[in-house]
């Protein structure tokens, strides 16, 4: 157990070797949680130390949930990072590889997400998605593991955006079904899918196309800066709804209490919450998750810590991911700062380039539990 409840099923942890993982090209190779302490900067103060200690579960037990399978670690890519074409200032020395499918439609989206659904996005969606999986060490912590290795679960993703979880999930587990829904059309995969998947376009808040209890794992990550509180109860109610008794839900959500940001950096969070308080988006959904899953049973939370700039090759992606992410809403955070797109593009890059000399981070929360057999 790491905290929270323990997992059925997983009563004898076995030991297991995790942490993050090299993976730019070459082979992956586990290591020691207690390795990891060792490569952080020698100037990180004791406090930093102590946190990340503990973030990092400095511990040889790992529920059997958390586990990345061996066939993931030999199926690992490495994808090169998407260039952003927001500026011609920036050096990214790699290309735009779309990695799962060609992309067949654009379009406006209808939901209120501050980032166009666009070619750009897509590609990267599919980049923090390989990086989320360094991060979770592997796709889920539910432990629905053995479910998946026995095979014949029906699985959704619910605002799969691009569809780069249900993709790697379907090619992994290919005796399983996997469904992924969003209201943007245009994100979803439309070629090149395995057979045991699909992609649906749904408004989750005009209801899932799916009849009660349909799912044996419900998975959604990210919904963050899309929905209001009262919205987000809406999303819960369906995600529970479609979900069998006795089957799973796991949310991953981000926090956006950036911990130690940089001088530049205050002043786009700032905009951004801004922007999301205009738009009526709930950025606390992750607090109300032991009130979602207030009916569950099992419930498991915990947070994941993302380091950006620093802590080696997985800092320099999450930053990475951050810095397309920021760019990617210029248009809308540029006028409400009075900047032009170019200052802003500039002060994002000003921002991303402080990261490592301040340490900034933040946590992804994410919760799993069990809906009762019984009713709920
Ligand atoms: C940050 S992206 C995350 C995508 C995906 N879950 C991932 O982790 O790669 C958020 C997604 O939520 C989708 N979305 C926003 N509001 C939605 C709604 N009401 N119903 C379904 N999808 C929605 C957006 O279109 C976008 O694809």
């Amino acid at each position: 157990m790491i905290g929270g409840l323990a997992t059925p099923g997983t009563s004898s942890h076995q030991p297991f070797h995790a942490g993050i993982l090299h993976w730019k090209g070459q082979k992956c190779k586990p290591v020691k949680y207690a390795e990891i302490l060792n490569w952080l900067p020698s100037t990180l103060n004791a406090h930093v130390r102590a946190h990340v200690k503990s973030c990092i579960k400095l511990t040889e037990s790992i529920p059997k949930g958390r586990r990345m399978r061996q066939s993931q670690l030999h199926g690992w890519r490495y994808i090169k990072s998407p260039r952003s074409s927001h500026s011609s200032t920036e050096t990214t020395s790699t290309e735009t590889k779309p990695i799962y499918h060609q992309f067949t439609s654009m379009g406006n989206g209808k939901s209120r997400f501050l980032i166009h659904d666009n070619q750009e996005e897509v590609n990267r969606l599919h980049y923090q998605h390989e990086m989320l999986r360094q991060l979770v060490h592997g796709n889920y912590n539910a432990p629905v593991e053995d479910a998946f290795e026995k095979g014949g679960i029906k699985v959704l993703d619910v605002a799969c955006g691009a569809g780069s979880w249900t993709l790697d999930m379907a090619s992994t587990y290919a005796s399983c079904q996997f469904v992924g829904t969003d209201i943007s059309d245009n994100l979803l995969p439309k070629s090149g899918l395995p057979p045991n998947c699909e992609f649906l376009q749904a408004d989750t808040l005009k209801g899932l196309p799916f009849a009660d209890n349909t799912f044996d794992y419900v998975y959604q990550r990210m919904l963050g800066y899309s929905c209001s509180e009262t919205e987000w109860n809406i999303v819960i109610a369906e995600l529970i709804r479609v979900t069998k008794p006795g089957g799973w839900i796991e949310l991953l959500e981000i926090d956006m209490a950036y911990e130690r940001p940089g001088p530049s950096f205050e002043p786009l969070l700032k905009a951004v919450k801004a922007a999301c308080d205009a738009r009526g988006i709930f950025l606390g959904a992750h607090k109300r998750f032991p009130y979602y899953f207030g009916s569950f049973e099992n419930v498991h939370l915990d947070a994941l810590t993302i380091p950006f700039g620093w802590n080696g090759p997985i800092g320099q992606e999450c930053a990475q991911n951050h810095r397309l992410a920021w760019l990617a809403m210029d248009h809308r955070l540029a006028p409400a700062m009075g900047l032009s797109r170019e200052a802003y593009r500039q002060l994002v890059i000003k921002s991303v380039q402080e990261f490592a000399e301040y340490k900034t981070w933040l946590r992804l929360p994410y919760v799993y539990g069990m809906k009762p057999q019984k009713g709920n």
